[in-house]
């Protein structure tokens, strides 16, 4: 990042002699400062192509989603990552008036937060926090409130900034999610979840209102697949891709710890693999040049961490595919000093990751190695951590135990476990899923971060036809009592 710094900074100061030598003339309605120097048609000549890029680009509007789907300052990253992307879409030159930002917006005041109403996305980073429009943040952060903007709904948005994407024909859209997932859904810090079923709904009468060009979505969580997987259909002119496969994690990185660590006074990670690896790789590109097929390719590389699934994932792509050849900048704009950046350019290092459903508990243990020994602090961690233990191990000893039920000793797990064939999704009734998980937070205590999951078994159960009498037998002889107050449902809300 530093050397990258220096290398613009030479070229700039190169191109401001040239430019000062040569008459240039402001584009109209553009402020005159040394950035927009490079809009002087006379600097853009020998890199050409800009004629053949203003046709592609239509004439539309660009509009971008933002959100950030978790809480807490154990999940610093995911809102570093939505507002890493903020800066380089307004770099690009959107505007904020067309950028829709969902974040919690706990992180930058956090009194965890070593630096006070900053936030980094890397270890040499600097603040991408500044500037972020909070268009719905703590408890407007809802997967309902983004339905009602990306169908332009201002009427169904309930609190927040009210802006929606008001898209006409010729727009384009991005949409970029960063958290928690579980198989067919994806975290959200208010209650329910985002289900798979409801925002392919969503994408398809978006689709019928005839608002927009093309779509491109880029999804961070795990198994993030099986949101798309079997659902998504081809014809919508939306392309997406997801950090993992529907039936893996996604992985934090530049955590405490690990290579490359943050700065020694964060004890929480700062970036997402899938995610760092889309953003630094538009960093370091000429979005002008660069397709969205280079793009995906070079993520995919970097997300499997140069082919080391355990310690990476695999990257999806769904949707729309005749959308690839497309550049970049139709998407996330274009930032003018970039223009003598190349179009591809493979070239990354290796980035030690935690599994996204363990990096809380790092978060704890890091926190809790820094507090001194018999302090009061240092106790109540010492209870909040050992108390997550025992509820994951509740949570998956209840699950077990509802499959040896349901099934049998010999077929409960795999009954409950089994992924069914690419191409199929997750379960054939989304309703039933959405009750069955209802009915389990009734009797067995809020899902939580960490449940999520076990949505794979839930829908499994749905596969499997099994009666809801049957079900709730179960749930209450698996669960009854065997859960803390502090994960009741009535507590923490119901994900369904
Ligand atoms: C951060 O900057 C230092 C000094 O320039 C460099 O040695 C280090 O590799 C950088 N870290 C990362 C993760 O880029």
């Amino acid at each position: 990042m530093g050397s990258f710094n220096f290398t613009v900074c030479v070229i700039l100061m190169l191109l401001v002699m040239v430019v000062g030598a040569i008459p240039f003339e402001p584009k109209i309605g553009r402020k005159v400062g040394r950035a927009h120097r490079w809009g002087d048609p006379l600097i853009r000549s020998p890199v050409g192509r800009d004629a053949d890029e203003a046709e592609e680009d239509g004439g539309g509007v660009r509009w971008a989603v933002l959100v950030a789907g978790s809480q807490g300052y154990g999940n610093y990253r995911h809102q570093a990552d939505v507002c890493h992307a903020y800066q380089i879409l307004k770099r690009g030159g959107l505007k904020d008036e067309n950028i829709v930002v969902f974040m919690y917006d706990d992180i930058a005041k956090s009194e965890l937060n070593p630096r006070p109403g900053v936030i980094i996305n890397h270890p040499n980073g600097s603040d991408v926090y500044a500037g972020v429009p909070k268009d719905y943040t703590g408890e407007h952060v809802t997967a309902a409130n983004l339905y009602a903007v990306l169908l332009g709904d201002r009427s169904a948005v309930k609190g927040g900034s009210g802006k929606v994407i008001n898209s006409k024909p010729d727009d384009r859209i991005f949409l970029y999610y960063s958290d928690h997932g579980g198989p067919g859904v994806l975290g959200m810090p208010n209650m329910p979840f985002l289900y798979g079923k409801d925002l392919i709904e969503v994408l398809k009468k978006k689709h019928a209102s005839g608002t927009y060009k093309e779509m491109v979505l880029y999804i961070e969580a795990c198994e993030s697949g099986s949101v798309f997987e079997g659902l998504m259909p081809e014809n919508l002119n939306i392309y997406v891709t997801t950090a993992s496969n529907a039936e893996e994690s996604s992985w934090g990185t530049y955590c405490p710890g690990m290579n490359p660590p943050p700065p020694p006074e964060y004890i929480t990670c700062l970036g997402d693999l899938y995610s760092v690896a889309w953003m630094e790789d538009s960093e370091s590109h000429n979005l002008k040049k660069e397709t969205i097929k280079q793009q995906y390719e070079k993520v995919k590389e970097r997300t499997s961490n140069v082919n080391n699934y355990n310690a990476g994932s695999h990257v999806m792509e769904y949707g729309s595919k005749e959308i690839k050849p497309e550049r970049v900048y139709l998407y996330q704009g274009f930032d003018p000093a970039t223009v003598n950046l190349p179009a591809n350019k493979i070239d990354f290092e290796r980035l030690e990751v935690v599994n996204q459903r363990d990096a809380d508990l790092l978060f704890l243990w890091e926190r809790y190695k820094k507090l001194e020994d018999n302090s009061f602090e240092k106790a109540k961690l010492r209870k909040e951590i050992t108390e997550t233990m025992l509820h994951r191990q509740h949570l998956d000893g209840n699950i077990e135990a509802i499959g040896v039920l349901l099934f049998g000793p010999t077929k409960g797990s795999s009954a409950l476990n089994s992924v069914r064939k690419p191409g199929l999704p997750l379960v054939e009734d989304w309703d039933c899923l959405k009750s069955t998980v209802r009915l389990f937070e009734v009797h067995c205590g809020s899902l939580t971060q960490y449940g999520m999951k076990h949505m794979r078994a839930f829908a499994n159960i749905c596969n499997n036809g099994v009666s809801r009498d049957a079900v709730e037998e179960a749930f209450m002889a698996a669960c009854n009592g065997h859960w803390i107050e502090e994960y009741s449902s009535a507590n923490r809300g119901f994900s369904a």
